[in-house]
């Protein structure tokens, strides 16, 4: 049976027990709204681990934009059950003032890595990321973490932040996990109107296309190929597509500029704002 815990304290001592037992811990940070995209996340925790601990906070200090916040969809009951299914022991649910006790003002340099694209978009969010994963690496003190490849910059970034620190925890990259149309699972699909979540699946489906073309395209050709033929639906609007180096992000002129190469987006499915990306090579 799933234990929820709400205080640092109390997660704590039981990774202090856990440790003293020699278990091997794996944390799968969340903002809940969970969907099968996480639960792959979790059931990999728990496979690869003596004990998995989820966390489940909506951080205030990676969001930039208040409305954003506010409708952040939160299903804490729901959550509980679904990682209860999925064998996992504790469940982390604390409060803004647990985890803040005192405003975070850490300022984190990762260089150019968090100044593109959604860097460039929203500012600051990456070091409020940074800034809540780093204080649970702290207290969960995990072995290993997993982290979705849907959010492909913030998997770079996390890693580099793990460096950084100095940090003993092994960062898991895990696969996006898909609907059957192939839109990527996201939390914040609950928010798409029904035209809209119908619409969206086009977003995968031209990716999927472009990955086709790079013979015949150049780089900046593919690029404006990809969002003139998602924008040509009414209900997208492309707010970026950028080809990059896969390591340092950084946009890519020719095909053989990066040895890894990836496509990432953001488009508007009305106010709803959704991320995904095509690994080229
Ligand atoms: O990817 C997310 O859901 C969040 O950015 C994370 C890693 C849980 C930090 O709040």
């Amino acid at each position: 049976m799933i234990k929820v815990l709400t205080t640092v304290n109390e997660v704590k001592n039981i990774v202090n027990k856990l440790k003293k037992e020699g278990k091997q811990i794996g944390f799968v940070p969340t903002m809940g709204a969970l969907h099968q995209g996480h639960i792959s996340l979790v059931e990999k925790a728990v496979k690869e681990n003596d004990v998995a601990i989820v966390s489940v906070f909506v951080n205030p200090t990676q969001f930039n934009d208040k409305n954003d916040l506010k409708n952040y969809p939160r299903t804490p009951e729901k959550d509980t059950n679904l990682l209860d299914n999925a064998g996992v022991k504790f469940v982390f649910m604390p409060s803004e003032t647990e985890m803040y006790p005192e405003p975070d003002t850490r300022i984190f340099d990762f260089g150019m890595l968090d100044k593109v694209m959604e860097g460039k978009f929203r500012p600051g969010h990456f070091n409020g990321v940074a800034q809540v994963v780093s204080k649970f690496f702290q207290i969960v003190q995990p072995d290993r973490a997993y982290f979705g490849q849907k959010d492909f910059q913030q998997l770079t970034i996390i890693r580099k932040m793990v460096k950084l620190l100095n940090l003993n925890v092994e960062i898991v990259g895990c696969p996006i996990v898909r609907g059957t149309d192939g839109l990527a699972l996201s939390s914040r699909n609950k928010l798409l109107s029904e035209a809209h979540r119908e619409a969206a699946p086009s977003i995968y489906k031209t990716l999927s296309e472009s990955r086709n073309l790079t013979v015949t395209f150049n780089v900046k050709d593919l690029t404006d190929w990809v969002i003139s033929t998602i924008n040509k639906n009414p209900l997208l609007k492309v707010e970026y597509y950028e080809i990059v180096n896969a390591e340092t992000l950084e946009p890519i002129n020719n095909w053989n500029d990066a040895k890894h190469v990836v496509g990432c987006i953001t488009v508007w499915a009305g106010n709803v704002r959704l991320i995904d990306n095509i690994i080229y090579k």
